[in-house]
């Protein structure tokens, strides 16, 4: 089991490139089963989570080349309407093949994700919203089984704006009879991104990035070429550590727009943003203001940058609060901050931060990918050395994170 070992005290300086989202990755990529031929992405991260869902499309069917960040995939070949558990227990954003498979083989047979760390991660809506486009829909031994002779557009509102609910639908409403309209739909940034690609594919959505997206369904889409938008969770966390030591880094081929509410938040702590077409200037401050966050849906603040956010604020001056409204068990990350000294006190969704002058390094253990990255950050500014483990979870979502960190300064290793 690799480790990450920090030693603190290191100020950043320099900058670094922003890889391909992860986020709007996989469900671009599980789109290419909407078509055949080949669908080229370039700007692909190279990341556990991308060789979990390229491993199930392969299974599927598929073919997949890979060179670097350059992936081609050609789904004529579809002919296998399973997902089984040990691939969709790895990566629960499988569930999002199951709406291409019924579009495109008229049957699916996806194991169900189950829960994770950071909470229960339901997928009522997007079976609520399948069978509203005319799938029939049984549960059986672990195993969603979907299966529709056509799909026929339709109204589905969603109660919460789900992300990859909206994704999963998008791609069944795309190819079915007639219009279909999503409202409370998610407005993040990588439906946006998916919307982009259908369209490209010869879909016909409007409202991508609103709460009500409309699809006016085709006969069948055509193979695609892009390139993978920036990872704003990534950028997010560059940012947090150019604020955590002080630093003074350039975080470049990053969507500003797309960090908007971090960057308002960082300003909020004291730390000085300038923003100039795709790079993003961070100057730390010496005296960390305490402020609060509630994360929400987009374009709120982002769950995803929760815990990163925590690390900043345990050695802010004075008392700041984090309301986490998106997911029911998404602090797991404080007892572990805890013993690096941090003071955070948990009741119900909200968790209290009270500044104190530094923290001081100990072993630590990832429990998920945001929480194994804020341990970094916690490690960059710790007195002593932090030793991270379990770090498999990290590298589910961020590419070579410690020579990042490494080429901006920090005294930073992985030890195999
Ligand atoms: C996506 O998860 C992201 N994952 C998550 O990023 C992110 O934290 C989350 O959106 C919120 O922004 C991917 O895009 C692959 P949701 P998703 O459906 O789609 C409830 C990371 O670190 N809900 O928007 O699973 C759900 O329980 C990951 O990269 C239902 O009740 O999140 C949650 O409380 C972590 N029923 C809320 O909605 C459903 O059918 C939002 O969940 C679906 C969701």
């Amino acid at each position: 089991m690799d480790k990450i070992v920090v030693k603190g005290g290191n100020r950043l300086t320099g900058s670094v490139r922003i890889g391909g989202a992860k986020n709007a990755a996989l469900p671009i990529l599980i789109s290419s089963l909407l078509t055949e031929g080949w669908c080229t992405y370039e700007n692909v991260p190279v990341l556990r989570d991308i060789d979990s869902i390229k491993q199930l499309l392969t299974h599927l069917g598929a073919d997949i080349e890979t060179k670097g960040h350059t992936v081609r995939i050609n789904a004529k070949g579809l002919n296998n309407p399973e997902a089984p558990y040990d691939l969709v227990r790895k990566m629960r954003a499988s569930i999002l093949v199951l709406c291409p498979l019924v579009a495109r083989l008229k049957k699916a047979r996806v194991s169900l994700p189950g829960g994770c760390a950071i909470g229960a991660r339901p997928i009522n809506f997007h079976l609520k919203g399948l069978s509203l486009l005319g799938a029939d829909i049984e549960l059986k031994h672990g195993y969603v089984e979907a299966s529709a002779d056509s799909l026929k557009g339709n109204e589905i509102y969603f109660d919460i704006p789900s992300v990859t609910g909206t994704e999963n639908l998008l791609m069944a409403a795309v190819l079915a009879k007639g219009k279909t309209v999503l409202r409370n739909a998610a407005r993040e940034p990588e439906i946006g991104a998916l919307v982009d690609v259908l369209n490209q594919m010869g879909a016909k959505i409007e409202g991508a990035g609103t709460s009500v997206i409309s699809v006016e369904g085709v006969e069948n889409l055509q193979p695609v070429s892009i390139s993978i938008i920036p990872d704003r969770i990534e950028a997010g966390t560059f940012m947090v550590a150019g604020a955590l030591t002080q630093g003074d880094i350039e975080i470049i081929d990053c969507e500003p727009d797309h960090v908007s509410g971090v960057i308002h938040k960082l300003r909020q702590t004291g730390t000085d943003i300038s923003v100039k077409d795709k790079t993003i200037h961070v100057k730390g401050s010496k005296d960390i203001k305490s402020i609060d966050i509630k994360t929400l849906p987009y374009p709120g603040f982002p769950t995803d940058m929760q815990a990163q956010f925590m690390v900043l604020l345990s050695v802010a001056g004075g008392l700041s609060i984090i309301s986490e409204t998106i997911f029911e068990n998404r602090f797991i990350h404080v007892s572990e901050l805890r013993r690096l000294g941090a003071d955070i006190t948990v009741s119900g969704n909200s968790a209290m931060i009270k500044g104190v002058p530094a923290l001081s390094g100990a072993p630590v253990m990832a429990t998920d990918l945001r929480a194994s990255a804020s341990l970094v950050l916690a490690g960059l500014i710790a007195q002593g050395t932090t030793e991270i483990n379990r770090i498999y979870h990290l590298d589910r979502g961020y590419e070579a994170i410690e020579k990042k960190f490494q080429n901006l300064g920090a005294d930073i290793q992985r030890i195999r």
